[in-house]
């Protein structure tokens, strides 16, 4: 079975920044195999061992932006970072759905999981990308 691009990147998504723009494509990654995984009735464990890969590698993610926030004191870390925590807690929720026998997630979630991660990057990320032009910061 070919593999099915749920989240295609484009330009429009990179912020200039060399290490979030490596890791959002990273994430990208992560969950384009993960909905692939499930597209192709892999088991469980499979699927599992991505669904966590996708929550461990957005932890380091958000991590490693937050860090720039402390950093260089941007004023709307406390927004950005509820964003953030917010994300983690949908996907534990999704992580929840799949109890038992059930291994589904519903193509809501991935269009959930798709559109909130490009909503967020165009939005939230670039807001801080812009921040740090302005005030002629370089990461
Ligand atoms: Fe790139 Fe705020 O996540």
């Amino acid at each position: 079975m070919s593999e099915y691009i749920l989240f295609e990147w484009d330009e429009e998504f990179n912020t200039g920044i060399p290490e979030i723009d490596n890791q959002h494509k990273a994430l990208v990654g992560l969950l384009n195999s993960l909905f692939n995984l499930l597209r192709e009735g892999k088991a469980r464990n499979e699927v599992s061992e991505a669904l966590n890969q996708l929550t461990a590698y957005s932890e380091v993610h958000f991590k490693t932006e937050e860090a720039f926030f402390i950093q260089y004191s941007y004023p709307e870390t406390e927004t950005h970072i509820a964003c953030h925590n917010a994300f983690i807690d949908k996907i534990d929720s999704f992580r929840d759905q799949m109890t038992g026998s059930n291994l589904t997630l519903s193509i809501d979630v991935f269009k959930y999981l798709k559109l909130w991660l490009q909503e967020h990057i165009l939005g939230e990320d670039m807001k801080y990308r812009d921040y740090f032009k302005e005030q002629g910061i370089t990461v």
